[in-house]
């Protein structure tokens, strides 16, 4: 066996514990002094686009906090990769090792009773994120919140941005002029508040402003581009340009639509493509004019509302200070449209 010398095991360990990596130090006093908070997150799923650029904000607004040298802040973010007993073990390690705060990303948002238990046995609060908690569960407890946005909001600003396109010229949208808009719905994970709430709250919004939708199909893609591309090529096949929008659930799946749309050289007569959260390559899509628009999901919004009540709940105990929880348990935060019109501004700050 080979022997590792002392000064090359701490070098190593060093080298893994870095301040905002995986460092499991079950202590609340750093070496220099300064006291350590501790985030613990999981994930329902890491490659999800949207969710990782949460939690890069999030790394983001903690070290540049931890800059300010009063706190050492561990943000340790595992993946349950879509599975609910992986996230069950993930809280009982961030249980077990002392963490001051939990944050999930549930896998399952119906059930998060055992979660919530584990959590109040051992005093450890939570803040669940994007995948919003039954209310029911929001009540077990005086130590729970939720962050997320307004599901509502965002599917009436998507219809909005196809709403205002038909105002201004009717035929771009209604191609066949036949005084009706044929459209195809690409639909988030089922179960999800943000899939059923934003459909809903689309569909509606433009019936309610007096233009008659037909669908010609619906289904989901699990918010994924690659499912996305197969739905939204079985539809070009099934319906060719009789399509005239795409409305999505998510830019993730938008994005995957468009590039069905290429894989199939399709580059007269495309259906308007519009998405919900405002990813980086959408509003590329929106600048080039492959996408009509989308509405921000602000990740940036969401993960300094998480920060902000891990930081007051580690350093004060309690969440008085925050002022914009509703029900003392809830921050929702607000959306923007996007559209070729305004696009440049939100490029600006990309
Ligand atoms: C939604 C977001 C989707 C997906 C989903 C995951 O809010 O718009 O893109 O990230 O959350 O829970
Ligand atoms: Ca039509």
């Amino acid at each position: 066996m080979r022997v590792v010398k002392k000064p090359l095991i701490l070098l190593m360990m060093v080298s893994i514990c870095t301040s905002l990596s995986a460092c499991a130090v079950n202590t609340k006093k750093y070496t220099s002094g300064i006291k350590e908070i501790k985030v613990g997150m999981t994930l329902y799923k890491q490659e999800d686009v949207f969710v990782s650029s949460i939690t890069k904000n999030l790394e983001e607004i903690a070290k540049e906090k931890e800059s300010e040298g009063k706190y050492k802040i561990t943000i340790n973010i595992l993946d349950a990769k879509g599975n609910l007993n992986n996230q069950n073990n993930q809280v009982d390690k961030f249980i077990a090792q002392d963490y001051d705060i939990i944050c999930v990303n549930l896998v399952d948002r119906t059930a998060a009773s055992v979660i919530i238990d584990k959590a109040k046995v051992a005093n450890k609060p939570v803040i669940f994120f994007n995948r919003e908690p039954v209310e029911e569960d929001m009540e077990r407890w005086n130590r729970l919140y939720y962050v997320g946005a307004q599901a509502d909001l965002s599917g009436k600003m998507q219809a909005d941005i196809i709403i205002n396109a038909y105002k201004k010229d009717k035929r771009k949208v209604d191609k066949n002029g036949d005084g009706k808009i044929q459209y195809v719905m690409l639909e988030g994970e089922q179960g999800h508040q943000d899939a059923s709430i934003r459909t809903e709250y689309c569909i509606k919004t433009i019936a309610e402003n007096g233009i008659e939708l037909e669908k010609l199909a619906d289904d989901t893609a699990n918010w994924e581009g690659a499912q996305a591309t197969t739905k939204m090529t079985n539809w070009i096949k099934n319906f060719g340009d009789k399509i005239e929008v795409v409305f999505s659930n998510n830019d993730a799946m938008a994005l995957g639509a468009v590039q069905a749309l290429d894989n199939l050289n399709i580059t007269e007569n495309r259906p308007l493509v519009v998405g919900i959260d405002g990813l980086p390559d959408a509003l590329s899509a929106v600048k080039n004019g492959s996408m009509v628009g989308t509405v921000i999901n602000d990740s940036k919004a969401q993960a300094s509302s998480i920060f902000n009540i891990a930081y007051e709940l580690a350093t004060n105990g309690n969440v008085n200070s925050i002022k914009v929880l509703e029900k003392r348990k809830y921050i929702r935060t607000s959306h923007a449209r996007v559209t070729n019109d305004n696009i440049d501004l939100f490029l600006e700050n990309k």
